[in-house]
């Protein structure tokens, strides 16, 4: 954005009272939570990545149990993968703390174990995008950075009355000039929480509670009554559906037979059952025992489905229908992915949401 339109933006608005008012109702009204009981800029990081795409009363108990399991930069650089995937069962978007603690790993080689404290370079961690890079600078460090996420997009398009489309990538960076202005060179930490926290708490995405808003005498939303109608938001695309067909195969010995998801992709490197995409509905069952015979070595019989399982990801509906069948000795171990494990023993690998529905209600029983 020009400095011209900035300066339109801000024109006549009063930026050191805007301040003041938002830190100081952060000041006193924010919520305990526990990432907020320290600045360590490890402990503000994971905070940050987890609450990225989920809400912060699912992340709590994670972030707790996480911060036990790998309480420093070092304990995650030096964990398996498969202990950190354990670790985020449930919180989806895995790729999120596969690049985490890749980015760990090089602040410990790279910085002497410290987190850089500026833009250029803690930006070239993997992972860390615009919005984590300004609030780890701001919480962590009290440095006068933006910290630019849909929250803040949808508070400051109310407060400073942008039309500008939040669904754009490009939006982002419009924000990020005013803020660069806006932001409390005295306080950023409590400015950008402020910002965060008010968009969790009072102006929220639909029916903002303007009544009880800190800074409602600075929306321009507000005095026009436009506050329903901002953020302009377009459409996102609609998810694509897929049928697939999953399989709980068990053997003569107690044991199931589970696979690691392939090394990059969709849910990389977490673990399942068996299961193929499926172009219909129809003959899954005989497609099923068409695909265990030729890639597994199972020669199986597949009945009707037992349980059908929905999961809906951002872009992508899976429907799962799945199947049990049985097999003799260990057939398909010839890939080094795949493993017949006693039921007992899932419990220690990481499984996709959908595939733990599955457990729950297939397996275990
Ligand atoms: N959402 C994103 N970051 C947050 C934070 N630090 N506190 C509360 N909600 C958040």
């Amino acid at each position: 954005m020009s400095r011209k339109v900035e300066q339109e933006q801000l024109n006549g608005f009063n930026i050191s009272t805007f301040q003041h008012d938002l830190v100081n109702w952060f000041r006193e009204n924010q919520r305990e939570l526990p990432w907020r009981e320290s600045k360590n800029p490890y402990r503000v990081w994971v905070s940050e990545v987890m609450l990225q795409q989920t809400r912060v009363e699912t992340v709590i108990p994670y972030y707790q149990a996480f911060m036990r399991e790998f309480p420093s930069l070092e304990a995650l650089a030096d964990a398996e993968e498969d202990r950190i995937l354990k670790a985020w069962e449930g919180l989806g978007y895995y790729s999120r703390v596969r690049n985490l603690q890749t980015a760990v790993r090089e602040v410990v080689s790279e910085y002497s174990g410290k987190v850089p404290d500026t833009r250029e370079e803690i930006s070239s961690l993997k992972g860390v995008g615009p919005y984590t890079a300004g609030a780890i600078l701001s919480i962590a460090y009290g440095k006068p950075e933006p910290a630019v996420d849909g929250n803040v997009m949808r508070v400051l398009s109310r407060i400073l009355l942008i039309d500008n489309d939040i669904a754009k990538s490009s939006t982002r960076k419009v924000f990020e000039t005013i803020l660069y202005d806006l932001v409390s060179k005295e306080d950023p930490s409590s400015f950008n929480q402020g910002l965060m926290e008010l968009g969790a708490l009072i102006c929220t995405p639909t029916s903002p509670g303007c009544l009880l808003c800190p800074v409602r005498v600075h929306c321009q939303a507000y005095d026009k009554g436009m506050q329903s109608e901002l953020p302009i938001k377009s459409k996102k695309k609609k998810q694509t559906s897929k049928q697939m067909a999953a399989v709980v195969i068990r053997n003569n010995f107690g044991e199931v037979l589970i696979e690691k998801r392939p090394d990059s992709g969709l849910l990389a490197r977490l673990w399942q059952f068996p299961n193929f995409e499926m172009e219909s509905t129809d003959n899954q069952s005989y497609v099923l025992a068409d695909i265990l015979l030729k890639e597994y070595g199972i020669d199986a019989e597949i009945q009707e489905p037992i349980q059908k399982v929905e999961h809906v990801f951002s872009h992508l509906i899976w429907n799962i229908s799945v199947y049990e069948t049985k097999a003799i000795g260990r057939p398909g171990i010839e890939h080094a992915s795949r493993k017949w494990i006693e039921q007992k023993d899932l419990e220690k690998y990481a499984f996709p949401v959908s595939h733990q529905k599955i457990i729950q209600q297939s397996v275990i029983q």
